[in-house]
C-alpha cells in the first residue's frame, strides 16, 4: 500500500519570516515514485488533517462508497459553488452508502472561515462532510490531483491542483476517475448517475450504455450467453448478437 512517507517535507534553513508563502515547504517528492492510479487499483491510504479532525481515509469510509474530489484553493468562486452543491446532494450520497471528503490544498483553520461562506451562500444549515486541509499537497500528489505545470514543479514547492473526483467502492478499489482543468466546475449529477450505475452493474451483473440514467434499460455483458441471460434477466432484446438490452 502506498503511503505518506513518499512525500517527505522538509524546511530550508532559513527564518520562516524570510521565505515567501510559496516555497516555504521543499519537497523531496521523487515524481518517478508517484503512484500509478488505476481503475481497480486499491485506493492509497492516507492520514490528513480535515475539517472534522485527523482522520485514516480507509477507516473514514470504513464499509461505504467514497467520493474524493480535489480544489484548487479556498475562497475561490467556481469551487464555492461546487462544495455548495456537494454539501446540499449529501442526502442523495448518504441515500447510495456513499461519504463524501473534500480537499483543498490550504490549511484547516481557512477552510473553516471558507465553510461560513459556503453555508451562508447555499442555504446550508451545516455543511456535514470533511475537508481535508492539503496545504502541502500530499495527497493531491499521492492522488495526482495536479496539472502538467504543477507535475513539472513537485520539487520546487508551487504546484497548481487540478478539479479530480475518485469513486472508492466499500473494498477501497478506485472505481472511476475524472479530472478537470481548474476552470471548470464538475457536473455534480453526473457524479450521482455514475455511482447509481456501478452500483447498478455490481448488484445486478449488467452493464450500462451511453448516458444511462436510473430506470432505462442496461445491456447484458457479451460473457453471458443467451440461456443464461433467460435464467438470469427472464425477457431481453437482442440488437444486435452482441447489443442485448433488459430491464433490471
Ligand atoms: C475557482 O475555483 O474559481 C478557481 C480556482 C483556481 C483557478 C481558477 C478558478
Amino acid at each position: 500500500m502506498f503511503s505518506r512517507s513518499l512525500f517527505q517535507t522538509s524546511r530550508p534553513m532559513v527564518a520562516k519570516s524570510q521565505v515567501p508563502k510559496a516555497v516555504r515547504y521543499v519537497r523531496t517528492f521523487k515524481q518517478e515514485e508517484q503512484p500509478r492510479l488505476r481503475i481497480n487499483a486499491l485506493a492509497p491510504n492516507f492520514t490528513a488533517e480535515t475539517t472534522q479532525g485527523k482522520l485514516d481515509f480507509h477507516e473514514y469510509l470504513g464499509n461505504s462508497w467514497g467520493v474524493l474530489f480535489s480544489h484548487p484553493a479556498d475562497f475561490t468562486p467556481v469551487c464555492t459553488t461546487e462544495l455548495g452543491a456537494f454539501a446540499k446532494l449529501k442526502p442523495e450520497f448518504d441515500q447510495r452508502n456513499v461519504k463524501l471528503i473534500g480537499l483543498s490544498a490550504e490549511g484547516v483553520d481557512k477552510h473553516q472561515k471558507w465553510i461560513k461562506d459556503i453555508e451562508e451562500l447555499s442555504n446550508l444549515d451545516k455543511f456535514s462532510f470533511p475537508v481535508i486541509g492539503d496545504s502541502n499537497r500530499e495527497v493531491a500528489f499521492l492522488y495526482d490531483m495536479v496539472d502538467e505545470e504543477g507535475f513539472k514543479n513537485l520539487s520546487k514547492g508551487i504546484v497548481h491542483t487540478i478539479r479530480s473526483v475518485f469513486i472508492v467502492d466499500p473494498a477501497k478499489k478506485i472505481r472511476l476517475m475524472i479530472s478537470y482543468p481548474a476552470s471548470v466546475g464538475r457536473n455534480s449529477a453526473e457524479v450521482l448517475r455514475v455511482i447509481d450505475a456501478l452500483q447498478k452493474g455490481d448488484s445486478k451483473g449488467v452493464v450500462t450504455p451511453i448516458d444511462w440514467q436510473p430506470g432505462q434499460d442496461v445491456i447484458i455483458p457479451p460473457t453471458v450467453s443467451d440461456a443464461d441471460a433467460k435464467k438470469k434477466f427472464g425477457d431481453f432484446k437482442t440488437a444486435k448478437p452482441y447489443l442485448r438490452f433488459t430491464k433490471a
